[in-house]
């Protein structure tokens, strides 16, 4: 039972933090207000009316009593009364009005009728509480004369209710005022701290985040900033020191270069220039590795204009881009155009043809590398993204590379917040479906 409430709350409450702690704060201050209101209302407003109206008609049949028994006298009593009461009696020789004036849902004109008619019984009187502004229309019928009674309103009403309610409310009004002040307040420094997560998810730089708001809040943010500083050192370290190692490793490769070039034995220098060459090669993909650990700052880049770049540079016949949505997308362009181009070799380097698609969904960016090669197995689709993992020594396949292509390829999709998967194309080869939010 408590499961299903729980479940419904979860519908029913708004998803924001913001407008939860205020609901957590409005909710009982108008429940408290909805509360004294009603109970105001019934016990002291409609009791204290109910007394007022009930003397007040008492001396109205005084009166009619006083009229029935000796007609001449009243004209004394009605001044009197006018002095004293600041109540107008006329007496007229007229009918009761016909219209029916009683509002249906007032409590100062229910408990008026209540009392006139067990006072002068049910057809012998008639009241307004609306027809004068302030002031109280009665009517009885007493024999063939009709007493018209003009009193002020306050005589059967608390005139004070409105006041009280408007007391009420305003002060209310007042304090959900400040609580909004201070709940936008309280929930700025967590927003803020979500948004800071969230780019540094996507791999952006975080700036210096400075804590702030309440010390649970202010905790969290300086451990994040901590967490940042650890994250980003250990991966300059990582990248600094591979960098560092390529680096020194090409100048002794240079001189055995220049070295086998002056040796005498023609055949054996070409095979091992041929290693020296090779070991060449993988150190560049050492250092383009190392290189796209290095923070680039996110720019907007135009979808468009960037992959025409790609296909320019690359120049390729059997490059076939199938389609392409037009928009603009924020990311760390040299990174991306990295991968593209780590993707798009793997297809021109394993198979024939590769086809380009870049399509757009409501909120993520798709890009569909098709190529007709050969394809990967599908229990290898998870090894490839190793590093140094390459499967074309058993497939004998005359390619050159280190297997770090792919494994750059998903650090950089990984570090935009998107991802990376390997499929069976419909051209026959292997299909990588790049998603990336924007
Ligand atoms: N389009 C493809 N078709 C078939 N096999 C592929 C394809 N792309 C990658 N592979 C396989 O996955 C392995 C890893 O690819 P990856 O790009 O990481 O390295 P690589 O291409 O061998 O070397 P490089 O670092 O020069 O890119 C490759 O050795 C290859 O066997
Ligand atoms: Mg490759």
């Amino acid at each position: 039972m408590f499961s299903g409430l729980n479940k419904f709350l979860k519908v029913i409450l708004p998803k924001r933090l913001f407008y939860r702690s205020l609901i957590i704060i409005a909710a009982p201050i108008i429940i408290l207000q909805i509360i004294i209101t009603v109970v105001f209302l019934d016990s002291i407003w409609i009791k204290a009316n109910k007394g007022m109206t009930r003397s007040l008609v008492g001396e109205i049949k005084t009166l009619a009593d006083f009229h029935e028994k000796s007609s001449t006298q009243i004209n004394l009593l009605a001044d009197s009364y006018k002095k004293n009461f600041d109540f107008v009696i006329n007496i007229k020789s007229a009918p009761l009005p016909k219209f029916v004036s009683e509002r249906k849902f007032s409590p100062m004109d229910r408990s008026l009728r209540r009392e006139l008619k067990s006072a002068f019984g049910n057809n012998n009187y008639w009241f307004s509480t609306t027809k004068h502004k302030e002031v109280v229309e009665v009517i009885i019928k007493n024999n063939d004369k009709i007493l018209q009674f003009f009193f002020p309103r306050d005589k059967i009403a608390p005139s004070s209710v409105r006041i009280f309610l408007l007391w009420i409310t305003l002060p209310s009004l007042l304090l959900i005022f400040i609580s909004i002040i201070f709940l936008k307040n309280q929930t700025r420094p967590l927003v803020k701290l979500a948004k800071a997560a969230e780019k540094f998810g996507k791999g952006e730089y975080v700036n210096e985040f400075r804590p702030s708001g309440a010390s649970e809040i202010r905790k969290a943010a300086f451990e994040f900033d901590r967490m940042v500083k650890r994250i980003n050192r250990h991966m300059t370290q990582r990248s600094e020191m591979l960098s560092g190692i390529s680096h020194d490793l090409r100048t002794p490769l240079t001189r055995l270069k220049l070295q086998l070039a002056m040796l005498n034995q023609k055949d054996i220098s070409e095979k091992m220039s041929k290693d020296i060459d090779e070991m060449e090669n993988m150190l560049n993909d050492y250092l383009q590795f190392s290189k796209t650990q290095i923070q680039e700052e996110n720019t907007s880049i135009n979808l468009k204009e960037f992959f025409e770049e790609i296909l320019k540079d690359i120049n390729k016949k059997n490059l076939h881009l199938v389609k392409i949505d037009n928009f603009t997308l924020s990311g760390r362009k040299n990174a991306l155009k990295r991968c593209f181009n780590n993707l798009i070799q793997n297809g021109l380097s394993y198979g024939k043809n590769v086809y380009l698609s870049i399509n757009k969904t409501p909120n993520r960016l798709v890009v569909l590398v098709d190529d007709d090669g050969p394809g990967i197995p599908q229990d290898e689709y998870r090894n490839v993204f190793k590093p140094f993992y390459r499967l074309d020594k058993s497939r004998s396949l005359n390619t050159s590379g280190v297997g770090l292509g792919l494994s750059i390829s998903e650090d950089i999709i990984n570090s935009h917040g998107g991802t990376i998967q390997l499929s069976k194309s419909k051209y026959d080869g292997l299909q990588a479906k790049i998603s990336l939010p924007f």
